[in-house]
Formats: C-alpha cells, sequence, structure tokens
C-alpha cells in the first residue's frame, strides 16, 4: 500500500502481465496510476497502424480496472506526446508510430567500420535546390528540352503492351541490345541494359576491378564516377587532363608507377570541361591500355549532345581487342527519370559483366525498356535530337556571350563543341565553395569546381550548365553572380 501524488485514492499493488494490467479499484483519478496506464497504452499504440481507433475508455476502464477518470487522463497524457488524439464523439485514434525511448545507433558504426561513399560527395551530386532556383548546376535538360510528349504516348502505349508487365532477359531486350550496338559498331550480343549510366558505372567497375585496386581518372572528372569507385572499393588516383582531354605522359607514368588495371574516361565532350580526347591521344591512350592489360570504361554520356559538328566514334571502335568497356545513356538526351542505359563489353569481361548482371537484378523494367527501344527507334528521336542541338547552341552561345559581358575576371578556356556546361576560370585564390554558397542564397545554383576533383583543386573553376536553364534564366543567373562577385 502506498500514497503519491497529490491524488487520495489508496492504490493496491499491480500486476503487468502480457499488456494487461490489474489495479485495484479506485474512485479518483490518481497521477501515478494514469501515467502507468498511460505507459502500457503507449507500448499498445506503438504496434497498431496510424489512424487505428483505440479501445473506448469504459472498455478500457474495466480492463485496467480503473476510473473512466483516470483512462481519460492517460489518454490525456498520450494526446500531449502526440502518440494519439482524442476525437470528442468518435473516439480516441492512434497518430504515429510511438517510438518510445530514443534508439541506441552507436554500435553500429563500430560493426560498420568506414564508409565506403564519401556522403560529402554523394549529398553534392544529389543537391537539387528549390523550383525557385535558377538551375546552372543541372548535369540533365530543362523538361522543356527533353522529348516529353513522345515519351507520354509512347509510355501510354508501353504500358497497355503485356510485355510491359512480364520479366524481361536479364541482359535486356534484344531489339533494344541491336539498337545500342550500332551506336557501338559492335553485335548485339556484346550490349547489356542497365538501369542508368551510374549503376553502369559502379557495376562495370566492380566488375572489372578488384577491391582494393586502383582506378585512374583523368581530373577533373565527373564526381559520380568518384563515387560509383568509392562504391566498388577502388582507390582512386587522379591524371590531369586538358583541351584534349587526358595527358597520355601522366597517365602512362601513373599505370607505371600504381599498376592500375582500370581506366575511366570520357573521350567524348568530358564533364565539366567538354574535352574531346584528340585523334593522337586516342591512340595513344589505347596502346598505353595494351601495353599494361588495363581496361579504359569509356564514360559517352555526351554522344547525343553534339552541338558543333559530330561527335567522334566511340573510342570502342577503335579497339579490337576487349580494352574499352563503353557506357551510353539516355538519361541526358532523352529523360533523367527514363533510368536506361547500356554496357557494351567484348570478350570475358563482357562475359563477366552479362553473366554477373542477374546477381545485382533480374532484368531493368521491361517498362522502361519498351518505352526506350520506341523512342529510339522512331521519327521523333532524330526530330528530337535536332531540336536539342539548336537549342542547346543558343543556350550555350548566350551564356558565352552574357559571361564575357557580365563576367570580365572570368574565363571560360575551353568552347565546348557538345554537352551542356562551361567550365569557367575563376581569379587566382577566389573561394568557389563560398562562392558557390552565395549563389545559392541568391537564387543560383553553381558548380563548386572543387568538387570535380578528387585532389586539391589547381585553379579556382565553376561549372556553369546550360542545359536546365532558359535563354532569360541564363542571362539572370550570370547578372546576380556578376553581382556577387563585384562584391567580393
Ligand atoms: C559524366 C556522367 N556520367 C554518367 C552520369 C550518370 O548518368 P545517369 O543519369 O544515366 O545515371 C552523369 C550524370 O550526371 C554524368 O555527368
Amino acid at each position: 500500500m502506498y500514497f503519491r501524488g497529490e491524488s487520495t485514492a489508496v492504490e493496491g499493488s499491480n500486476v503487468i502481465d502480457s499488456g494487461r494490467v490489474t489495479l485495484s479499484n479506485s474512485f479518483m483519478v490518481n497521477d501515478n496510476r494514469a501515467s502507468e496506464v498511460a505507459a502500457i497504452l503507449r507500448t499498445r499504440a506503438a504496434s497498431m497502424r496510424v489512424g487505428e481507433k483505440m479501445p473506448p475508455v469504459r472498455q478500457l476502464s474495466s480492463e485496467f480496472q480503473a476510473s473512466a477518470a483516470t483512462v481519460s487522463q492517460a489518454i490525456a497524457q498520450l494526446q500531449a506526446l502526440g502518440v494519439v488524439k482524442a476525437e470528442p464523439g468518435r473516439g480516441t485514434f492512434v497518430l504515429g508510430r510511438d517510438r518510445g525511448p530514443e534508439p541506441d545507433y552507436s554500435w553500429q558504426s563500430q560493426s560498420l567500420g568506414h564508409a565506403r561513399v564519401d556522403a560529402r560527395r554523394t549529398s553534392r551530386l544529389g543537391a537539387y535546390g528549390t523550383a525557385d532556383d535558377i538551375q546552372l548546376s543541372w548535369g540533365y535538360l530543362a523538361p522543356e528540352l527533353q522529348p516529353l510528349e513522345d515519351l507520354r504516348s509512347l509510355g501510354a502505349r508501353a504500358a497497355r503492351s503485356p510485355r510491359a508487365w512480364m520479366m524481361a532477359p536479364p541482359f535486356g531486350l534484344p531489339d533494344l541490345r541491336r539498337v545500342f550496338s550500332e551506336e557501338f559498331h559492335t553485335d548485339p550480343s556484346d550490349v547489356l541494359i542497365v538501369p542508368g549510366g551510374q549503376q553502369a558505372l559502379v557495376y562495370a567497375l566492380r566488375t572489372l576491378a578488384e577491391p582494393g585496386s586502383t582506378l585512374i581518372a583523368e581530373s577533373p572528372s565527373y564526381p559520380g564516377a568518384m563515387i560509383a569507385a568509392q562504391a566498388a572499393g577502388l582507390e582512386l588516383v587522379a591524371v590531369p587532363a586538358d583541351a584534349d582531354g587526358i595527358r597520355p605522359d601522366k597517365l602512362a607514368d601513373a599505370l607505371e608507377r600504381t599498376r592500375a588495371t582500370v581506366i575511366y574516361l570520357q573521350p567524348c565532350y568530358a564533364n565539366p570541361t567538354g574535352a574531346v580526347l584528340s585523334a593522337s591521344r586516342r591512340e595513344e591512350v589505347l596502346r598505353l591500355a595494351a601495353r599494361h592489360g588495363a581496361f579504359i570504361v569509356e564514360d559517352d554520356w555526351a554522344r547525343h549532345l553534339s552541338i558543333d559538328g559530330r561527335a567522334p566514334a566511340p573510342l570502342f571502335t577503335q579497339d579490337p581487342d576487349g580494352h574499352v568497356v563503353s557506357i551510353a545513356t539516355l538519361s541526358k538526351s532523352a529523360a533523367p527519370g527514363l533510368r536506361v542505359a547500356a554496357i557494351a563489353a567484348r570478350g570475358p569481361a563482357g562475359e563477366r559483366l552479362r553473366t554477373a548482371r542477374i546477381a545485382d537484378d533480374m532484368c531493368v523494367p521491361p517498362l522502361v525498356q519498351e518505352v526506350a527501344l520506341s523512342l529510339l527507334t522512331s521519327n521523333a528521336w532524330p526530330r528530337h535530337l535536332k531540336r536539342l542541338r539548336s537549342h542547346l547552341a543558343e543556350r550555350r552561345d548566350v551564356m558565352l556571350g552574357e559571361i564575357v559581358a557580365k563576367l570580365p575576371d572570368v574565363r571560360v578556356p575551353h568552347t565546348p563543341q557538345g554537352s551542356i556546361h562551361l567550365w569557367a576560370k575563376l581569379p587566382e585564390g577566389t573561394d568557389t565553395a563560398a562562392l558557390a554558397a552565395a549563389a545559392q542564397d541568391a537564387g543560383v545554383l553553381i558548380g563548386d569546381g572543387g568538387h570535380f576533383y578528387f585532389d586539391e583543386p589547381p585553379a579556382a573553376y565553376i561549372r556553369l550548365s546550360y542545359g536546365a536553364a532558359s535563354v532569360p534564366q541564363i542571362s539572370e543567373g550570370i547578372r546576380r553572380i556578376a553581382r556577387l562577385m563585384e562584391r567580393q
């Protein structure tokens, strides 16, 4: 027997048994008993669905052998905690999953060990800003430049076909593999369909290189390739690139020093610089790969984003011996949400890539493969690419012109012949991270050049993308950057 709180009720012993509590009878509200009832109801609410109704007070009162006032007080306590909501005349409803005591996850970090993928790099890659921001850092096309009308109608048609809902072959739809094989001038059996270029990168790196081995990448380069390397457990070694692509002398040194067997390159309109690997360097790079028994992962992401002239043929087409493994994606030229890409690879490496694929995933959803196939084989595709070329030309030229007119201290050393990015050099000592942060505050998203280097950036750069912003937005965005730079 004990007396507690302000209540004058006499409490007897209580027994908790499988969630049922037997309390001695009382006729008055007792804070302590109400808290006990509340604690049990809280546990019970945690196992109920959101919106589910609690038993009525009368029933709880008889279950707990407590007064209706005590049960009501218990419910009031739970309401104050946000566990339930009492609606007069209707009853008491569970509001949200009650988490109970704060969980302790500290053991997890010890068990997990080091994180492979650098979370700061992933968060930058996925930083999309808000709908009101002017997008000068987005690596995809603005909706008005995507073939959305075609995708909608082809999508609706594909969804009506029973094929869209059946399992597709693990390597991809045969006709889609054939379409991609034509771009690589290879046999359709060399092609594997995968869900997007990023997945293709991680998958290819993981399959071609042993964890702990070295990946050589040109620098600056696509930050997603850096995190793909991390996800595959590879050490990254950066080799400088210039307007003609990766420097073969430095690549030779790195291959000698690291014994790496995989090299990541973007020979066609590299992100971020727009560089195209020159004809002589293509030969040299292939010779080096042959000498060192290395693979080249060719990220051919921008093939359909040519502006001036034609994109050079994929490096894959110059390599008969299976050193080059190429990746093509439709995310850039069609729509980012399509998530259809292809890996082309010959010899045992191709065999491995194709046979191991099912360990990751049974197949790429046939619906999106059907849509991609219909798009690539329809008249809409060449029409779309033609229109895209002229819009990208206009946006690129407007951006270049605005930079010259409004940012006298900024230089674009190389005008890209394709793709959607300008690589702009700022005065020495400019804090590009601070500028990108200030620009975001001013409603303009730009790419801090530091993100495109695995090691320290050798100079101050920003990446300005013209694929996702309209012409007036490009002008306004550059105007706002100019204002910020004047203040610096
Ligand atoms: C150079 C490069 N490779 C690959 C990708 C990944 O493309 P996807 O959206 O197909 O995964 C990107 C996307 O930004 C990219 O810039």
